[in-house]
């Protein structure tokens, strides 16, 4: 089974850092931001590639999955052998590409990958976004297992005033994930059936407040609504408007998480708060950053 990762946007917010070198290279701590979804991504059961939909004008990212016999001899030869192994690692990884020739949208780049699927199902994880602990998909693969291998979508309550950025989700919630009582439907851990999904909806318009986070896992007749999908908002190839048009012909199910599980790097503000959330959860990083604040008191 495979996870698709889109990763050909042009990385305008980041501008002028992305000038030359692509956002997903943009590093959270030591490692690229990409790295932290790849290997989220590799993390549920029978995951064994990834496949990254990338731009020609960014042949950075590929080279950085490359691997790298040179740089890797000479850190071996200066005694560097952690740092060798890191440059190891990241070229090492089961990671292939596809190239999205001209950008037409989330649904477009996703259809890229079409022909490495092998007709079987296939996560999709947006690059924006990483759990560092990799267990959102793994819960998201177990609620499709025991839903007789249909889509699953990761949901997320979301203020009213900031559903038209998002695709929202309706449906009705069936019960939790874990069987725990729920206080609340849209409370994590909560399953709900889905009846319908609006991508960038008017707040009148929207069917719930729980928008998509940006982790589905998909059955292969996905694949073959985006082939023919019609632009939809923004002029755009709408992933959303394929899983409407697949809700029609098959059961999805949400599973509503807690974003806050996930870092965000969408924005330098977010990918800032990312970098320091990190430093102060990483035992290797923690002190020397709080000092380096010139605090202790986070
Ligand atoms: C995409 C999806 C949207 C989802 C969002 C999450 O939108 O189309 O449904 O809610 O990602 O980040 P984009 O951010 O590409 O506009």
């Amino acid at each position: 089974m495979k996870a698709i990762i889109p990763a050909a946007g042009l990385g305008t917010r980041f501008l002028p850092a992305t000038k030359c070198t692509p956002k997903e290279l943009l590093p959270v701590l030591n490692k690229p931001v990409i790295q932290y979804v790849v290997e989220e991504a590799l993390e549920p059961a029978g995951v064994d590639e990834v496949v990254l939909v990338n731009s020609h004008e960014k042949p950075q990212i590929e080279h950085y999955f490359s691997e790298d016999l040179e740089l890797e001899g000479l850190l071996r030869k200066r005694g560097k052998d952690t740092f060798a192994d890191l440059v190891k690692q990241a070229g090492s990884l089961p990671v292939s590409f596809v190239y999205q020739e001209q950008p037409l949208g989330l649904g477009h780049a996703i259809h890229c990958a079409a022909d490495k699927m092998d007709g079987d199902p296939f996560f999709v994880l947006l690059g924006d976004y990483f759990v560092p602990d990799r267990q959102m998909c793994v819960r998201m693969a177990d609620v499709s297992k025991a839903h007789g291998g249909c889509s699953v979508i990761a949901v997320a309550p979301v203020p009213e005033d900031q559903v038209s950025r998002y695709g929202i989700v309706g449906g009705t919630c069936i019960g939790s994930y874990d069987g725990c009582k729920l206080s609340d439907p849209e409370q994590e851990g909560a399953v709900w059936k889905l009846s319908g999904m609006v991508e960038k909806p008017e707040p009148k318009d929207a069917p719930s407040h729980l928008f998509i986070v940006g982790r589905y896992l998909l059955t292969p007749r996905l694949m073959e609504l985006l082939a023919t999908q019609e632009p939809g908002a923004g002029g755009e190839i709408q992933l959303t408007d394929s899983l409407v048009k697949l809700l029609s012909e098959e059961d999805i199910y949400a599973l509503v998480v807690d974003p806050n599980e996930g870092c965000d790097t969408g924005t330098p503000a977010a990918w800032a708060a990312t970098n320091a959330r990190m430093a102060l959860s990483d035992p290797e990083y923690a002190e020397a950053f709080k000092e380096a604040l010139g605090t202790t008191q986070l």
